[in-house]
């Protein structure tokens, strides 16, 4: 099952985490694909996080060129970005449901951003020797609140 359904099924409010989030892309997608099948935006907050200072604040401004737009249908884009100077900036209504802070995934500090519903592990733990891959799954395994809920790691991130 999809993160959507799964977010349709629960009849709770629902808390997803982006550990690694970068500039925004990702936790910003999932945010636009929860409204677009539909899910109130009430339902649902989204956490991104990154060690990144810089991308994190590029995250917060959520200002895209037109490289970062190639996955998008035009009915989205114009939905949801307003366009100046071949600059996409992404309209307040999705940038309201996500939040940002820079954050070391293996820091103790990590520990004061609580336990979520999903957890979204993408491209980051390609970076990361054997050792340090296992040590991250560990910690990204415990942010989550519900065991049946795997973790959704990338196609890179193998172990
Ligand atoms: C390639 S990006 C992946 C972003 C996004 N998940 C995606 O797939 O588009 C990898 C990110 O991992 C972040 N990162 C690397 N080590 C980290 C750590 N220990 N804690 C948090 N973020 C980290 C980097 O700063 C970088 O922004």
């Amino acid at each position: 099952m999809d993160l959507v359904e799964l977010v349709k099924k629960s009849s709770a409010d629902i808390s997803i985490l982006c550990a690694p989030s970068s500039t925004g892309e990702e936790p910003y997608s999932i945010a636009i694909a929860l409204l677009e099948a539909g899910v109130h935006p009430s339902k649902f907050k989204i956490l991104g996080i990154d060690i990144n200072a810089q991308v994190i604040f590029k995250a917060k401004e959520a200002i895209y060129i037109q490289e970062h737009m190639r996955n998008l249908s035009p009915q989205i884009i114009s939905k949801y970005f307003a366009m100046e100077h071949e600059k996409y900036t992404l309209s307040q209504s999705v940038k309201s449901l996500v939040s940002f802070e820079v954050i070391n995934l293996f820091d103790e500090s990590l520990k004061a951003i609580g336990k979520f519903d999903f957890v979204f592990s993408r491209n980051m733990l390609i970076y990361f020797d054997k050792e340090t891959k296992l040590k991250a799954k560990k910690i990204l395994d415990n942010l989550r609140k519900n065991e049946i809920n795997d973790v959704f790691f990338g196609h890179a991130d193998l172990f």
